[in-house]
């Protein structure tokens, strides 16, 4: 029998401290030139637009006379499981599937199935990911096991090394872009091996909602920024579904996207395969090869999901399942594992010694980075193997100076590494201790921009997550060898999905998120926030400071105070104070204490979670 209901209260999230010096003139100069070289660059497109938002809200905050607006930050605690997604409706379409009788598994299946209708600009059927899925124990005696499935992207099989040498842009924009799609196929893995519902009742409240539903802020904001305003407009197959009548929709109009719902309607009917043969999979290779790209019927039919225990580390007593290379997983426990050797860091709490300590992990986690690929692509795993290890990070951990910072040579980064702004992550649990990351993404917003317009499905820009040789990135680095496309090989990622067991082994919490590079940091200092006290919530909301070696920047969110911040600058950090409002990584978060769930969705995306 159901136990109470969800309890929701406002986010005890810390209240905001205002500095109203921290942007100085010549910096914010420093700045605007950085992002005019990025416009120039053809790259980061969705950045450039935040982060102009971003600088007008700076430039607002200063004459609001010490104020910020956040978005409204909730926590739900609820009794027998919990949604926490970067959308409203999708946490509670989750919650209604583990009320329905369904499992963790069931839930982020119908949850993830919806972000793809309604923010479709993060991921999607079109797109891939990554997860990792905590089997509770069978009985006392027995522990967990703890999985993931990696159906990230992988390169077509007539991708090679070179094909974006002479137009980068292609990796980011038109069907070159698009890697084979693996989003459908995992969730079908998950469901074979997991789920208890039928496939069909997951699907079917997308097929219902993308016929229609009230447009949100999040969706409206970005389809109305200059450059996708341009594509919305402009491009027949994306006006149809954002300008129907010939002007772009706004929050609190109904936004239909039938013909995803045909679609998705054809695979809760005929399973996830539809995808990848048939119709659907003709009309995909059809529309990649009218703009430009290489996707053949047989990368659809050759595409295969990874399944694997999930790597598995410690911290403080704890156990961290995360996921493999190429995702970040083995860099996030890395830089636990620095932290780990800081004795009394939860009793001291935030101070400016921690702060730069963490920065300095941090530092250390993008150097390792540089390592990361596809290990089935690697001619020596042994380099990524390492990384994860509890002896590793003693080799390292000597070279953190707690008087100053250094240089990025310092931390032996081997390459260059690269961002993106899509993506979207989900934490479910349920009443049996069942629990699931998820983190799904098309890539940049709105993926590579090609979207079907028979099957209605956003084709993912993934292809930019690997190295181009020869060309050094946008931050004049070079590009990593062990990350170049090849065929049948997975982009590096910067994803997360993870899950935590208390020292006796139960369900502590299941995290993750979005942002590009900024995910693994982010998620960091979440788990982090969490145990230096704070609840889900207002350790989600809390200022996040970012350094990843390039560029020459620790960009740290408008809450710190005067004194860390001038600390860290003491210790020859290059801080850059950015408003904690602009989007830079996304956290959603459900844990459990006692027999309480917490759950918890990043204000910054207005996700809200659910719970009952
Ligand atoms: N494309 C986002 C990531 O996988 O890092």
């Amino acid at each position: 029998m159901e136990k109470a209901g969800p309890r929701v209260r406002p986010s005890e999230a810390l209240p905001l401290h205002i500095h109203t010096s921290k942007v100085q003139p010549k910096r914010r100069w420093k700045l605007v030139s950085a992002l005019i070289s990025l416009a120039v660059l053809f790259y980061w497109r969705d950045c450039l637009s935040r982060c102009l938002l971003s600088f007008s809200k700076v430039s607002s905050r200063r004459r609001e006379t010490h104020s910020y607006t956040r978005n409204k930050a909730y926590i739900i605690e609820a009794t027998n499981g919990a949604v926490a997604s970067e959308n409203e409706i999708c946490s509670n379409i989750g919650v209604g599937t583990l009320k329905g009788g369904g499992n963790a598994v069931d839930a982020v299946i119908s949850t993830t199935l919806c972000i793809g209708v309604v923010n479709m600009f993060s991921s999607g059927i079109g797109g891939g990911g990554f997860m990792t899925v905590r089997i509770p124990p069978s009985s006392p005696n027995t522990s967990s096991e703890v999985f993931n499935i990696d159906f990230r992207e992988v390169a077509p099989a007539l991708a090679n090394t070179t094909m974006y040498k002479n137009d980068p842009a292609a990796s980011l924009f038109g069907g070159l872009a698009v890697g084979v799609p693996g989003e459908l196929r995992g969730l079908e893995e998950a469901h074979r091996r997991w789920g208890t519902l039928p496939w069909k009742q997951l699907v079917q409240p997308s097929v219902e909602l993308a016929r229609g539903w009230t447009m949100q802020t999040e969706l409206s904001r970005r389809i109305h920024e200059e450059f996708f305003a341009s594509l919305m407009l402009g491009n027949p197959d994306w006006r149809a579904i954002f300008a129907p009548n010939g002007r772009l929709l706004q929050a609190g109009e109904t936004i239909r996207r039938t013909n995803l719902s045909r679609t998705l309607a054809m695979i809760a009917e005929e399973g996830p395969g539809a995808l990848y043969k048939g119709p659907i999979a003709n009309s995909l290779v059809k529309k990649v090869h009218s703009t430009g790209g290489i996707l053949s019927h047989q990368d659809l039919e050759h595409y295969r999901v990874k399944v694997m225990p999930a790597l598995q580390g410690t911290y403080r007593g704890r156990t961290v399942y995360t996921t493999h290379a190429p995702t970040s997983g083995p860099v996030l426990l890395h830089m636990l594992n620095l932290m780990e050797h800081y004795d009394a860091l939860i009793e001291e709490g935030r101070t400016l010694e921690n702060m730069h300590r963490y920065i300095e992990a941090m530092k250390f986690g993008f150097a390792a980075r540089t390592k990361v690929c596809d290990p089935t692509f690697a001619n020596d795993s042994t380099s990524i193997e390492e990384i994860p290890t509890k002896a590793y990070s003693d080799l390292v951990f000597p070279n953190i100076t707690d008087d100053r910072t250094h240089a990025p040579e310092y931390y032996h980064p081997i390459f260059d590494m690269v961002d993106d702004h899509g993506t979207s992550h989900s934490s479910v649990v349920d009443k049996n201790g069942m629990a699931v990351a998820l983190t799904s993404t098309v890539n940049m917003v709105f993926g590579s921009q090609v979207m079907d317009p028979e099957t209605g499905i956003i084709l993912n820009d993934q292809m930019d997550d690997f190295s181009t040789p020869g060309k050094p990135n946008i931050f004049g680095l070079y590009p990593s060898p062990f990350n170049y496309p090849e065929p049948g090989k997975r982009p590096l990622s910067s994803t997360t999905p993870t899950i935590i067991e208390h020292e006796d082994g139960s369900f502590y919490l299941a995290i993750g998120g979005s942002g590009g590079s900024r995910i693994f940091p982010a998620v960091f200092q979440v788990i982090l926030n969490m145990d230096w006290g704070m609840d889900a919530s207002a350790a989600i909301e809390y200022g996040r400071i970012h350094d990843q070696l390039y560029p020459l920047m620790a960009d740290v969110d408008s809450v710190y105070s005067d004194e860390i911040i001038a600390g860290l600058r003491e210790k020859g950090h290059n801080v850059t104070v950015s408003d904690i409002n602009r989007i830079a990584s996304v956290v959603q978060v459900v844990s459990k204490k006692g027999d309480n769930i917490y759950a918890a969705s990043d204000s910054r995306k207005n996700g809200v979670a659910a719970g009952y």
